[in-house]
């Protein structure tokens, strides 16, 4: 299920993280290029308003110190001829005042304007922005000072930045759209593969454990495919072996039901209760395998965590040994036989569950008493030094070398054995071992023979 927590998608962020910057960048370009175009058309206006100035400076003339300005009326129509800009000027002498042209001309209000060079400022006339040039003259055969001022409004300057900036921009945001569609379309392209194999798997029957194709994955994307491979492979075997112990377990119970089935049907052939007898007998019988194989199936079933995970608490390993051989003296006895507990003064803890290490005992002494011979020996030991384990000794006949990885096996019984087991206590032992990680080691305990079985704890 797709967390609906987590709306982003993987195209979304790959797209944010490709075109934030994208726009971030065309903006600081689109606002440095403004500056420096602005820039550019102001010098190259500047150099023509200048070029007004000094053919206005051509008819200022003087005359016996006097200054005066001649302006034939086609000059004025040339110096103010222009399509889409005013020009205004102002001449003015230090001394006479206003010579001629538009006295609202402004002039720069710096009083300590440097006036070696020709003065250039923005200001306004009229109500319109305009763009100022300031000199100072001396005309020849005079002294006086003669200040000329012209001003010219902006259109000129206005459109030619709108030219430029717009034969800018258009590519640019024609750049922009089409790399923002590449990147829509390559990056939905590119993530197809994922799309791709989220139907497959998502098609896929619940019993399809097969791996998933390695074709058409990405190198980053392996890694995930690897690891649910691995799942799929785990999860596989995970369910054969318990499709397997379920086909054991139905094979298992149905002999002793047929059983019960067979004696119940002989019981009710016979007219009166001491003939049903003996298929009484029998019937508890077969009842009481049933139980012990039911018993021990929901036991193999219980060590099974399904999550891998068991809880495992402090537990005290000698009180639970001694008492669990007690329980089982009396069983012992049945067979003249001897059951000894060497343990230690001190508690021994383990890491463990109770329940099933009763349960792992419970078996190994089950089988000494059942295997062993009678009248014999058997020792249960508990020692803490170099590591903690658990022995189970009897002098029986033993287990043959050949048979020894054989009896852990699930149902797996030394043809002729006697007594009525299932084959499954030593498979719960081995369970039960493998779920404290604890390492099970099997032995003949005497050179002549008989079983010793050791639990060795791991250090905790
Ligand atoms: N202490 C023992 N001495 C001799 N043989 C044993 C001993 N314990 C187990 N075995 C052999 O190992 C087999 C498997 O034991 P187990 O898994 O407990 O199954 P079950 O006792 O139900 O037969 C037994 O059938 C028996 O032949
Ligand atoms: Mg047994």
């Amino acid at each position: 299920m797709i967390n609906k927590k987590q709306k982003r998608s993987l195209k979304t962020e790959i797209l944010l993280r490709l075109s934030i910057p994208l726009i971030f960048f065309i903006s600081i370009e689109s606002v440095l290029s403004y500056f420096v175009t602005l820039h550019h058309v102001d010098v190259a206006y500047d150099r023509w308003l200048l070029d007004s100035a000094r053919s206005l400076t051509q008819e200022i003339k003087a005359q016996e110190g006097k200054v005066f300005v001649e302006l034939p009326p086609a000059a004025l129509e040339i110096f103010k001829w222009d399509e889409s800009d005013k020009t205004y000027f102002k001449i003015i002498s230090e001394e006479k005042g206003m010579l001629a042209g538009d006295k609202f001309v402004p002039e720069p209000f710096d009083i300590e304007t440097d006036w070696s060079r020709p003065v250039y400022f923005d200001d306004e006339m009229y109500g319109e922005p305009v763009r100022v040039v300031s000199m100072l003259i001396t005309p020849e055969h005079s002294s006086e000072k003669v200040f000329v001022h012209v001003a010219e409004t902006l259109n000129k300057r206005r459109n030619m930045m709108m030219d430029i900036l717009l034969a800018d921009l258009v590519p640019q945001m024609t750049l922009v759209l089409l790399a923002g569609i590449y990147l829509v379309v390559g990056v939905k392209r590119g993530l197809q593969p994922l799309h791709a194999l989220t139907d497959e798997i998502a098609q896929r029957s619940s019993r399809d454990l097969r791996p998933i194709p390695e074709q058409h994955v990405f190198l980053e994307v392996r890694a995930l495919t690897d690891t649910i491979n691995d799942l799929l492979e785990r999860l596989g075997s995970a369910i054969a072996t318990q499709q397997r112990f379920i086909a054991n377990a139905a094979h298992q119970l149905r002999t002793p039901l047929a059983g019960l089935k067979l004696q119940v049907e002989r019981a009710q052939r016979e007219q009166d209760l001491p003939a049903m007898k003996p298929a009484l007998m029998q019937i508890q019988g077969c009842a009481d395998r049933m139980s012990h194989l039911t018993t021990q199936l929901l036991i193999l079933a219980r060590s099974e965590p399904i999550d891998g995970a068991y809880e495992l608490r402090p537990v005290d390993l000698c009180k639970l040994t001694k008492e669990t051989c007690m329980d089982w003296v009396p069983k012992a006895l049945q067979r003249h036989m001897e059951l000894s507990f060497e343990g230690l003064e001190q508690p021994v803890h383990v890491r463990g569950d109770e329940v099933l290490l009763r349960e792992l005992l419970a078996n190994l002494l089950d089988n000494a008493i059942c295997y062993g011979h009678d009248q014999g020996n058997i020792i249960v030991k508990i020692e803490s030094y170099p590591s903690t384990r658990l022995s189970v000794e009897d002098d029986g006949s033993g287990i043959p070398e050949i048979e020894m990885d054989k009896v852990f096996e699930r149902f797996y019984r030394i043809p002729g054995s006697p007594g009525d087991g299932c084959g499954l206590g030593l498979a719960i032992v081995k369970e039960i071992a493998d779920l404290h990680k604890a390492r099970l080691e099997l032995s003949s305990a005497t050179a002549t023979g008989g079983t010793r079985i050791e639990l060795v704890f791991k250090e905790s």
